[in-house]
């Protein structure tokens, strides 16, 4: 090789990022490592919040080394694309609701969808930090998905048109749902009409009236503006809606030890924040919604709220089946053993 040809050759590698330097670590090894979480909720909920909490301090224990990006409100990804997303690595960290995995072919995670199945908050911190949502995390991972977290929002309510006091209101009504098979058969249950639709088309169809109601927690009911378009809403909390932090477990896997520590750490801060908000967060949204006069909130009582539990008792049974005999009698026992019945 003539020399000019090596000062040349010498030349351009230089010009790739430092590469002959010796001693300063070349740029590309200086660039954060991003973490794009993407959230189909408003920035002013439970999970956006706590998408947010984790943002800041994954940044800072990382002294900069990570960059997090939150994107809310369905700006990035609509519910079903945002998991095709993080499986192709597109995105890295997603938080969607329990009642999304079915059509990922994790159908336990419907467990959580069962009307009436977790009757307090404590029974369901019991089973989410206890061996029975282990094992559900470790589900995932056949499907290149590693569960960190469970976030919560809250129970669930029902909105209409109509007022509805008795699950008998409900009949031949068209309701939005999530993406599960339990959430169908509860429709059913009520004789209603399930529709399912990702969440950010849920205001507009409300609104157009190609569905006639729905069912979520007041924080997403309120943030979404969905009391601006329904009349009534029952109290009924007939159904939890929580949330699994998962991320790409190639991605996960991939990173440097002491970063991926930081982050584990960074999680399970932001976690206890983002449980500890969740409860005022619903109640100050429900609150909102009375004072706004859009939608009237009808509060049950206690007969009331039997006939609830009454009509919506055989689907249990009807979608043990579907989704594991073995998880649905953990979680019987596991209630046995809180002392619920
Ligand atoms: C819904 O689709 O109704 C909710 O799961 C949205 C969310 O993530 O809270």
């Amino acid at each position: 090789m003539k020399l000019s040809s090596l000062a040349r050759g010498l030349a351009a590698l230089a010009s790739v990022g430092g590469l002959v330097s010796i001693g300063a670590p070349p740029a590309w090894a200086q660039e954060p490592i991003v973490i794009k979480f993407s959230h189909v909720v408003a920035a002013d909920t439970p999970k956006g919040r706590g998408a947010e909490r984790f943002k800041q301090l994954a940044e800072q224990l990382t002294k900069g080394r990570v960059k997090v990006e939150v994107y809310p409100n369905s700006t990035l990804y609509k519910d079903k694309e945002e998991l095709e997303a993080l499986q192709l690595g597109s995105v890295q960290m997603l938080a969607p609701s329990l009642a999304k995995f079915g059509p990922l072919g994790v159908k336990e995670f419907e467990v959580f969808d069962i009307p009436y199945m977790f009757p307090t908050e404590a029974f369901l911190a019991r089973v989410e930090s206890g061996p029975i949502g282990h094992k559900l995390m470790t589900k995932l991972e056949t499907k290149g998905i590693t569960g960190l977290a469970f976030w919560d929002n809250g129970f669930k309510v029902f909105s209409a048109n109509r007022p509805i006091g008795s699950p008998g209101d409900l009949k031949g009504l068209k309701l939005r749902i999530q993406s599960s098979k339990v959430l169908e058969a509860q429709m059913r249950a009520l004789d209603a009409i399930p529709q399912v639709m990702a969440f950010g088309d849920v205001y507009q169809a409300l609104q157009t009236g190609v569905v006639d109601g729905t069912e979520n927690p007041w924080s997403n009911m309120y943030t979404q503006k969905m009391h601006e378009v329904q009349k009534y809403a029952v109290d009924t909390y007939h159904g939890y809606l929580g949330y699994a932090v998962i991320v790409n477990t190639k991605f996960w896997s991939g990173l440097p030890p002491d970063i991926r520590s930081a982050l584990e750490s960074a999680m399970k801060d932001a976690t206890q924040y983002e449980h500890e908000i969740a409860r005022k967060d619903n109640e100050d949204a429900m609150a909102a919604i009375e004072k706004s006069g859009r939608t009237k909130v009808i509060h049950l009582s206690a007969d009331q709220r039997a006939a609830w539990i009454k009509a919506l008792a055989p689907v249990r049974s009807e979608v043990a089946g579907r989704v594991g005999p073995d998880v649905v009698d953990e979680l019987v026992k596991e209630q046995a053993a809180a002392g619920l019945h």
